[in-house]
Formats: C-alpha cells, structure tokens, sequence
C-alpha cells in the first residue's frame, strides 16, 4: 500500500532524540532538576536557558550518564538509557564536552585531535597507530581541524592556546567521534566577541546531520542559532518553543526575558 503523495511517511516525521519522564535529582534534600517530562525532537539545535542554578547542567548530567536520576526514566531515541553508565551512552553516541579538563596541555593542537580519533578507531586512547589505519587517522585528524578552525595553529601546544581556541580544542575533541547527538554546556563561556561569533559558525557548521543540545547565556546568540529553546526554571520546564514563540511567551517574559520584550 502506498502513501498518498502529500501525507508524509512516518520517516520523514521527526523522531525524538531524547525523551524524559518525571526526571528528578535531589542533592542531599534539594531538588535540582524537578519532575521534567519532555521530548527533544532529532536535529538542530536545542537550546536550554534559564536563570543560574534553574539545573541545566544538572540535567544534562543526567542525560549524560554523569548522574543518576534520582527519580524518574529517560530514553535515547527508542532505547531506555535510565541506568545505563556514561561510557555506555557514548557509544550509543551521546557525546558532552568535559571543558578544558581533557586536553592534553603539553601536546600538540594536532596530537589532542589524532588520539581522540584514534580513541574511537581502537576503542582506546594510544600512540601506537595500527599499520594501515595512519592515513586514515590522518585524514580525519585535518578534517576535524579544519572543521574548528584549529588547522592553522594545529602545532601549537595546547597550552598556548588562547581561551576561545582551547574551547574549539574541546569542541574538535568532541565532534573526533562523530556523536550524532552533542552536549555543549555554555561553550560560549568567558569569550571575546569575535571568539563567539567565530564558535556560534563552528556550532552552526557542525549541526547538520546531528542533534546539538546546548546550554546558553547569551539571548543574542540563543535566539540565532536556535532551532527549539527550552526554557528551565527551579528545576522544572517552564515552557518550550521556537524563539519567536519563546520570545513572546508572557511567562517567559515575566520570569525571566523582560529584556526581550
Ligand atoms: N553536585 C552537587 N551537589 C549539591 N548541589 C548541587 C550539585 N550540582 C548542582 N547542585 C545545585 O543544584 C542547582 C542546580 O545547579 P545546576 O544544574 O548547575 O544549574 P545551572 O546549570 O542551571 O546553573 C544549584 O542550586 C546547585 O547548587
Ligand atoms: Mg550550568
């Protein structure tokens, strides 16, 4: 039997990338993340704002794997991830940059990008490249630098980076892998102007073809480059929607973006 030409399949409709019930964790009698029960479509990007403390970061701990839930399940597209552990999930390919923590300070721009592709290529982290897999490792190395804009600088050490080029370091680490979904938690975070509008193009070049869950400051930036905002407050949703819809949604407004109006 076939569709009539102007209903869509049921493929071509949107799946869910990521979808929580009562999501809850407390922190020894205080609740951070709140009961949250949602669905966060596959593809673009997926912002979530909120004032300091609302539990972003809390939340994507717990869809990292990072944290347990205290309470509550979630699933990654049809798969239950509730207790799966950190490493497991990025397998399934749910990736989270862990800020600068995992750069190698004393190597290369390009030794950091090559042992992170190489972790996935063997499944471990060596500098013994398997004869026959170098110029593919290769490759994939000038891919990624290329895609961060790090190709330039690409035999510096590390720790010589400037701050917006060590954040594109972490992001380049993180995209080695090819996750299709991405957690970036303020990557924005103590940069210079022209260092977020170079980081807000390297977000918006790496998004197609994946789903990229970001944590966000800074409205100008969130309301661009945002495919859906999601909008956390005491731990808890207070309302969902493209930015035009957040923009005018009254108790957005009211709680927090009296800026906006
Ligand atoms: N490991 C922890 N132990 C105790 N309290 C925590 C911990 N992590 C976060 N919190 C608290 O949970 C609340 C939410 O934090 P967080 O998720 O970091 O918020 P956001 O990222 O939105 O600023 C804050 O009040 C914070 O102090
Ligand atoms: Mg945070």
């Amino acid at each position: 039997m076939t569709a009539p030409l102007d209903a869509p399949e049921p493929a071509d409709k949107p799946g869910i990338v990521f979808r929580t019930a009562g999501l809850t964790r407390r922190f020894s009698g205080f609740t951070a993340v709140n009961n949250v029960t949602l669905e966060i479509p596959e593809g673009g990007v997926r912002t979530i704002i909120g004032p300091n403390g609302a539990g972003k970061t809390t939340f994507f701990n717990l869809l990292s794997g990072l944290l347990p839930p205290s309470e509550g399940r979630m699933w990654f597209r049809d798969r239950e991830i509730t207790t799966l552990r950190a490493y497991q999930r990025a397998r399934l390919g749910i990736a989270r940059s862990f800020q600068i923590t995992n750069i190698f300070g004393r190597l290369s721009v390009y030794e950091n990008v090559r042992l992170a592709v190489q972790a996935v290529h063997d499944g471990k982290a060596s500098f013994f490249v398997p004869r026959g897999s170098m110029g593919n490792l290769a490759e994939k190395t000038e891919r990624v630098l290329h895609d961060v804009g790090l190709y330039d600088v690409r035999d510096a050490r590390a720790e010589n980076l400037s701050h917006g080029d060590q954040r594109r370091l972490e992001i380049g680490l993180v995209i080695a892998s090819d996750p299709p979904v991405l957690l970036l938690d303020e990557p924005l975070a103590g940069m210079s102007p022209t260092e977020t509008q170079e980081t807000v193009d390297l977000i918006q070049r790496i998004s197609p073809g994946r789903t990229i869950l970001l944590v966000e400051h800074d409205i100008d930036v969130v309301m661009a480059i945002s495919t859906t905002i999601t909008v956390f407050q005491t731990g808890a949703v207070l309302a969902i929607g493209t930015p035009q819809e957040i923009r005018g949604n009254e108790a957005v407004q009211r709680a927090y973006l009296g800026e906006l109006a």
